[in-house]
């Protein structure tokens, strides 16, 4: 049997372990997931050939550390061709960041390689940097000069911290409408960005893209289709990084991202989705993962390996916050039901009870807290979210409670809804201890325009005492943090499928972190 090129691609760049996939049989796993390096070319292209911008996709930084952050760019004059219009050869991109956005104090500086296997993208784990201060970045190669990134270390950790200001966002179906959110998010002048999930959709999107309607896009027939190849997953990357907004959404501020579903396909489960082979679905799903490591500033211990990638991990703000980002995706499974899987359940709990920050964040995907569908008894619950694993939520709920977790507050995507619930040791209970609060986010633009309420908003409203807000528009969540209260805006826009919506406030809470539980501001 002959290789496709995405197979021969992966097999090449596929660090270097096989793990459980042994267990898997089918000759695409053994050619997706060997680990032959051999082959790979050490040739470096001239980049002063390079005949337009190679920067079409923008910079982004994340994962800021206190010494550390991470740049990304990738060279892709052609943002339309499988190889980003680039030679199959290794191009060495020079990086520097600097104290001030004109470049006078450069304080760090390399070279790193683009290599064609990663489709020239470019990770630079920038180290030496002092923590808790702002920084701008840039990347060359040959004559062309990146746009300006800046972005923000992370505090010190050994230093009281008083305040922190951040920002949730997910969900961003490209054809559902404008991604104008970003506009505003990146005026708010916040520490870092959360993206909690849905960064691209598998669906197809048509010429004038989709409800964008805008009969000027041209979006290629390519996108038609959904993907399920590394190269057209990478497309849909070039598609929704198209967008200036976006990029300039990434230009401004550093993300922390994590994954829901759709980067890979709509509600799978670990290695499930649908009747798909499990052998055929972990094919794709490696395909799908592997995309997004390389248009998303991430380290490369979150690099996959085939398709398994290390996405949960932490974070600290100075002694103010701990984060806790969850991967609720890849270790789903039927049997045990677990949602979070055994490993990352114990990481989870044995960060928060080691924790010494004020409070404790969970970035997480899908809602934790029920919500009833329904008023018959027993209710209708949305099963792919948490309340499909109540057994993972009473060990995650019953662990905070032993180990006395203070402090602890949990954001949300994948809705399209912004939410704001008490989260109760026992729902059925409001008498129960209210351990925390979860602020759920709406979409940036999926689900289109959206609606302040509906029929089915207003009977949750009435099924789940402990939800105290609900809302479909779309937008995002900014937070202000300090030692002792936390404050959760919901800033929404009353339309997506037109360009140039305003931005307001629908809501503010509070929550004191010595007496948890949501309060209107
Ligand atoms: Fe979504």
């Amino acid at each position: 049997m002959t290789n496709s090129p995405q197979e021969d691609e992966i097999r090449l760049a596929a660090p270097h372990t096989r793990r459980r996939f042994l267990t898997v049989s089918g000759a695409a796993i053994a050619l997706a997931f060997g680990t032959n390096l051999a082959g790979r070319t050490t040739a470096f292209a001239d980049a002063m050939k390079l005949k337009s911008d190679p920067f079409t996709l923008g910079v982004a930084s994340g994962d800021p550390l206190p010494t550390a952050v991470v740049l990304w760019t990738r060279l892709a004059p052609e943002i339309f061709d499988p190889m980003g219009g680039m030679p199959a050869k290794n191009v060495q991109v020079h990086w520097q960041v600097a104290t001030d956005e004109h470049f006078k104090r450069v304080v760090r500086s390399g070279t790193a390689t683009a290599a064609p296997e990663y489709r020239h993208s470019v990770h630079v784990d920038a180290g030496g940097l002092e923590p808790g201060r702002e920084y701008f970045y840039r990347f060359r190669t040959g004559n062309a000069i990146s746009p300006v990134g800046r972005t923000r270390t992370a505090p010190d950790p050994r230093k009281q911290l008083s305040k922190l200001r951040f920002g949730i966002a997910s969900c961003q179906a490209y054809p559902d409408g404008y991604y104008t959110a970003y506009q505003h998010l990146i005026e708010e002048d916040l520490d870092v960005l959360f993206f909690l999930g849905d960064y691209i959709y598998e669906n197809a999107v048509n010429t004038v893209g989709g409800d964008r309607f805008d009969t000027s896009a041209n979006v290629p027939d390519i996108f038609q289709t959904s993907p399920t190849t590394l190269d057209q997953y990478r497309l849909f990357y070039s598609l929704y990084k198209s967008d200036p907004d976006l990029r300039a959404g990434h230009a401004a501020l550093p993300w922390i991202a994590t994954w829901d579903d759709h980067e890979v396909v709509d509600n799978y489960s670990g290695q499930v989705k649908g009747t798909i082979p499990v052998e055929d679905f972990l094919v794709q799903r490696a395909n799908a993962y592997r995309a997004y490591w390389e248009h998303m500033p991430l380290r490369s211990q979150q690099m996959p390996a085939g398709p398994d990638a290390q996405l949960y991990r932490r974070f600290d703000f100075g002694d103010l916050m701990q984060v806790s980002v969850l991967d609720t995706r890849q270790y789903r499974n039927a049997s045990p039901r677990t949602i979070t899987g055994a490993a990352q359940m114990n990481w989870l709990l044995d960060g928060l009870s080691q924790s010494r920050a004020r409070w404790n964040l969970i970035a997480n995907q899908v809602m934790m807290s029920e919500i009833r569908t329904t008023l018959t008894n027993p209710p209708g619950l949305y099963t792919d979210a948490w309340d499909g694993y109540p057994e993972d939520r009473k060990r995650l709920f019953d662990g905070v409670v032993e180990r006395g977790v203070q402090g602890l507050f949990v954001v949300t995507g994948d809705t399209h809804t912004n939410y704001a619930a008490d989260m109760k040791q026992n729902f059925d209970d409001m008498n129960s201890k209210t351990l925390g609060v979860e602020f759920t986010g709406t979409s940036i633009s999926s689900g289109r325009d959206g609606y302040d309420t509906n029929p089915q908003l207003d009977l949750q409203l009435q099924a789940n005492p402990h939800i105290k807000f609900e809302n479909g528009r779309r937008g995002y969540v900014t937070f202000d943090l300090d030692r002792d209260r936390v404050r959760a805006d919901y800033r929404v826009m009353p339309y997506v499928t037109r360009r140039g919506a305003p931005i307001a406030t629908q809501a503010s809470f509070v929550s004191e972190r010595a007496e948890p539980g949501l309060k209107a501001v």
